[in-house]
């Protein structure tokens, strides 16, 4: 079991969500249901998705046995993710026998990393759709009823779905997921990303701005920027991006993730700004002072270090040593003084010892990260270490150096939440507290999750200064002031 402490960009407690809207006057009389696994970007894809079908008509449903379409949208990062999509998809045989007109569609990560095969391993399966065909959908299901299977793997270098807009119909309506790019080109040698998600491409800036814009009038707060590696950003505007030919003199307008944070924290000064995910090697100083520059950029990153140690840094193919990690975390530390950090490990990756394992165990000494995710190395086809080397260390030893580091980072998370109480923090209100009604819950500037007492005067999506009284470690408590 992979163990991890949730945040809100893999996030547990939505893995296997349905996604529901509101009719939008089409109606074809279908109905579809769809639900998501994985990252962020997987749930925001499904809004496209979702936004794509609700164009010719189809309705969504949560219950997925009166659906004629159900679309699972799939994740392949460790082998688990797979193994829970497969036991899901015996779920849905019952509802396909009563219904045999139905449709049902594999999305996402594992379609792409199966392809075809999926439809030859699982005959209940009637169309496998990567990433970046997701346009392609109408005609696909046109092709299923016309009584073939249909696949779409192909993989662009172009497409980044700028131009639909999202729907988000069963959101809070104060947090917002925004994609800025997509596809990955780091190739770490443990992650299948590169093959499920293709190339790396950045999304029009002013689309982006654009969403965010639009998000703020509708009443969010809070919006999270998304990518696989957020830091290196870079978007210009190109004759095939205007449309029309440049001409001498035309400013040509190169934008990095520094200016981008910039252009979306300008929006308005009530709407925050936070961004998944960082990359050591890539996160720079000059994003690091718009960070500070700005109230409502929130001081809170997620920097994967993966592993404290060189050698094992080296063949992850992470391009940055131990060294480098910590002048990053130095930088954040003088520059952005009261920034939470967090992170994610990896125990057991191939060949790696105990010394060099300790090397993870001391850098968690030296950041004090106030969030991680921590995982068991899981060999994933087709990856440059399932290619280059063996998995030779044993269950028992990944599980015993995982539950070292969790058990590690509980102190610091605990460490980290006292180190608050008798602070004022700013909160976002998200709504009421899973446990009660009679508590509001939201979170702080460092992202962590304060719950206090309801007061008449102060609605979700109002910010309001909270004193933190007591804690867990993993949530903030305290009272308005
Ligand atoms: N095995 C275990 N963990 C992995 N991750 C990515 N690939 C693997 C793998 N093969 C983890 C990394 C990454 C996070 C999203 O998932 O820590 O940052
Ligand atoms: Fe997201 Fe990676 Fe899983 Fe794909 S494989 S859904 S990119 S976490």
């Amino acid at each position: 079991m992979d163990l991890l402490i949730p945040d809100k960009v893999h996030d547990e407690s939505r893995q296997g969500e349905a996604l529901v809207l509101e009719p939008v006057g089409k109606n074809n009389g279908r109905k579809l249901y769809i639900e998501s696994y994985g990252c962020a970007m997987n749930f925001s894809d499904s809004e496209i998705v979702a936004s794509i079908l609700a164009e010719k008509g189809f309705e969504t449903t949560s219950d997925f046995n009166t659906a004629d379409v159900i679309f699972i949208n799939t994740c392949s990062i460790r082998e688990n993710a797979e193994v829970r999509v497969r036991n899901r998809l015996k779920e849905f045989a019952g509802a396909k026998f009563r219904n045999p007109g139905m449709v049902v569609g594999v999305l996402g990560c594992m379609a792409e990393r199966l392809k075809a095969k999926f439809l030859e391993e699982e005959k209940l399966v009637d169309v496998v759709v990567g990433p970046d065909a997701y346009r392609d959908l109408p005609n696909l299901i046109d092709q299923v009823d016309s009584g073939q299977r249909a696949v779409n793997v192909l993989l662009s270098r172009e497409e980044t779905y700028a131009d639909i807009s999202p729907v988000r119909l069963n959101s809070n309506g104060i947090n917002a997921f925004v994609s800025i790019m997509r596809g990955c080109d780091n190739m770490c040698s443990f992650c299948v990303v590169p093959f499920t998600r293709g190339r790396e491409r950045s999304r029009d800036a002013y689309s982006v701005v654009a969403e965010c814009k639009d998000l703020f009038d509708k009443g969010y707060r809070e919006v999270t920027l998304l990518g696989q590696n957020v830091d290196s950003y870079k978007w210009s505007r190109t004759v095939a991006e205007s449309g029309e030919a440049l001409s001498v003199g035309d400013e040509i307008k190169v934008v990095n993730f520094a200016n981008l944070l910039e252009m979306v924290a300008l929006v308005s000064p009530e709407l925050r700004v936070r961004f998944s995910t960082s990359h050591p090697k890539d996160i720079t100083d000059e994003v690091l002072h718009t960070i500070a520059k700005y109230d409502n950029i929130c001081n809170y990153i997620h920097l994967p270090v993966q592993s404290g140690n060189s050698r094992i840094l080296d063949i992850m193919n992470r391009t940055y040593d131990r060294e480098w990690y910590m002048n990053r975390i130095d930088a954040i530390r003088s520059i952005i003084p009261d920034c939470a950090i967090s992170t994610d490990i990896i125990t057991g990756f191939c060949t790696e010892t105990e010394e060099e394992h300790n090397d993870s165990v001391t850098m968690m000494d030296y950041v004090k990260y106030d969030f991680a995710y921590m995982f068991k190395y899981s060999e994933r086809p087709g990856t440059l270490a399932a290619k280059r080397y063996a998995d030779d260390i044993p269950e028992e030893v990944k599980q015993r150096r995982l539950a070292q580091i969790v058990a590690k980072q509980q102190q610091y998370s605990l460490y980290r939440m006292q180190a608050r109480i008798g602070k004022i923090e700013k909160v976002l209100i998200e709504g009421f507290s899973k446990k009660s009604d009679k508590d509001y819950c939201g979170r702080s500037d460092q992202n962590a999750m304060v719950i206090f007492p309801v007061s008449e005067d102060y609605k979700p999506g109002q910010y309001v200064n909270v004193l933190v009284e007591r804690t867990t470690s993993a949530t903030l408590i305290g009272t308005i002031v």
